[in-house]
């Protein structure tokens, strides 16, 4: 029977608009954005709460089921975690055969699909109706897997780039240190793994993004969870999406300076183009999390060195603010501005940011296709028809 929502009294007017602006998907618990107060809340936590006192894991447990964890159910959960997260030797082998100068989200997409082929348990679990319980659990227990894996394969990926040996995750470790193990070889500082740590908070679930509705449509169809995964990566890797801390840094790279700053700002609003690492669909307000991010960029430059590229951005951010304000647009700096500061400062090369973020927000499409699966509906909406309705064929050699 189709099931209907009702009338949604929510807090705020509503226009349908292109690219689904307006549109409502579904009710849910797992976060809300509040784009006028620029606030972002994961299951009534503001991430700054978050960000200040809790880590990945915890949060990644806190999204997917509902709850801050007790010791031993984050016990129970590290383990899953840390068992989960080794890869199939034919995955890594995948992962070394790509080029090395493939985009890495390309590689992440493709290795994380195949790892559906090594997981017998995925490609059953969301067919039996029969038993929805042990389904929604097993399909749970997929989840942590995929959330282990890709992690793993984000730090495979930044290993082949250099034709370094794959690492396999360190039992000991926790889920932030691993990933920074497995990619460099080393156990990484206090410092460097709290960074790490708030960067995975910070991106770890965003509302109806274009990657969390790409997952949830795919998994309505009750697809299995690798290749709900690998098609939220694919719609991340845009530059619209995922892809801006790539190209936001490439920016304030380009410009160079401070000095050069003003007149790089000016050249392109004067040319009506967009300043990447501004703007959301959502925020009309500044997004909480570049405020978190960049407090952490400015001491991380300063530390690293990087002082002019922290100033460049700044003086960036002052300029299209102020302009834009000027015109009445709320335009500001959104969290992949300074999301590619901190990661440069971090030393991760910069083809790697979206696979970051990839990692991180996949706690957050597991977190929203779980949340949908009880009730599940094969996503299908509607597209208004404006084309002719009464031509007749012509044969090819008349047209
Ligand atoms: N620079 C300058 N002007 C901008 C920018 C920007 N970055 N973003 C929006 N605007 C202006 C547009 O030109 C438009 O102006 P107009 O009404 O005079 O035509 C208005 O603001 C609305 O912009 P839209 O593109 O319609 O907004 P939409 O909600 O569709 O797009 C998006 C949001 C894609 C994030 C957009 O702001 C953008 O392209 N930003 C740059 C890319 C970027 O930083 N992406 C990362 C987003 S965060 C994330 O995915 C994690």
């Amino acid at each position: 029977m189709a099931k209907f929502f009702g009338r949604i009294e929510f807090p705020c007017t509503i226009e349908l608009g292109r690219g689904l602006e307006g549109a409502i998907t579904n009710v849910t618990q797992i976060g809300y954005v509040d784009g006028q107060a620029g606030a972002l809340i994961y299951r009534g936590y503001s991430i700054e709460d978050l960000c200040e006192h809790s880590n990945f894991e915890e949060v990644a447990y806190l999204l997917m089921f509902g709850k801050l964890p007790t010791a031993s159910e984050r016990a129970d959960f590290e383990t899953k975690l840390q068992q989960g997260g080794t890869l199939p030797e034919p995955v890594m082998h995948l992962i070394e055969a790509k080029p090395k100068d493939a985009h890495p989200m390309n590689v992440l997409q493709s290795a994380v699909a195949a790892l559906a082929c090594y997981d017998e348990e995925s490609l059953e679990v969301t067919h039996n109706v029969s038993d929805p319980a042990a389904a929604m659990k097993a399909e749970t227990d997929v989840a942590i897997r995929i959330l282990a894996r890709t992690r793993t394969v984000a730090s495979a990926i930044a290993r082949a780039r250099l034709g370094r040996p794959l690492i396999q995750p360190d039992p000991e470790l926790d889920f932030t240190s691993n990933y920074l193990y497995m990619m460099t070889g080393e156990k990484p500082d206090e410092v460097t793994r709290r960074v790490m740590d708030v960067c995975l908070i910070l991106q770890a679930d965003h509302g109806m993004n274009a990657s969390t509705f790409t997952a949830m449509v795919v998994h309505s169809s009750l697809s299995d969870m690798y290749s709900t995964i690998a098609a939220a990566i694919g719609s991340l890797r845009g530059p619209l999406h995922g892809g801006a801390n790539e190209a936001a840094l490439a920016d304030l790279q380009t410009i160079g300076n401070p000095e050069n700053a003003k007149t790089w700002s000016q050249e392109k609003m004067s040319k009506g183009e967009k300043i990447i690492g501004f703007g959301h669909r959502v925020y009309k307000a500044l997004d909480p999390r570049a405020t978190v991010l960049k407090r952490h960029a400015e001491v991380l430059c300063k530390q690293k060195g990087f002082e002019s590229l922290f100033e460049t951005a700044n003086t960036v951010e002052r300029e299209v603010t102020a302009a834009m304000e000027a015109k009445g647009k709320k335009i500001y700096p959104n969290v992949d501005f300074y999301s590619g500061l901190v990661y440069h400062a971090l030393g991760f090369p910069t083809p790697l940011f979206p696979v970051i973020f990839a990692v991180s927000r996949t706690a957050g499409w597991l977190a929203r296709v779980l949340e949908y699966l009880p009730e599940n509906r094969i996503f299908r909406p509607r597209a208004v028809y404006s084309g002719q309705t009464d031509q007749t064929y012509v044969p090819i050699d008349q047209r």
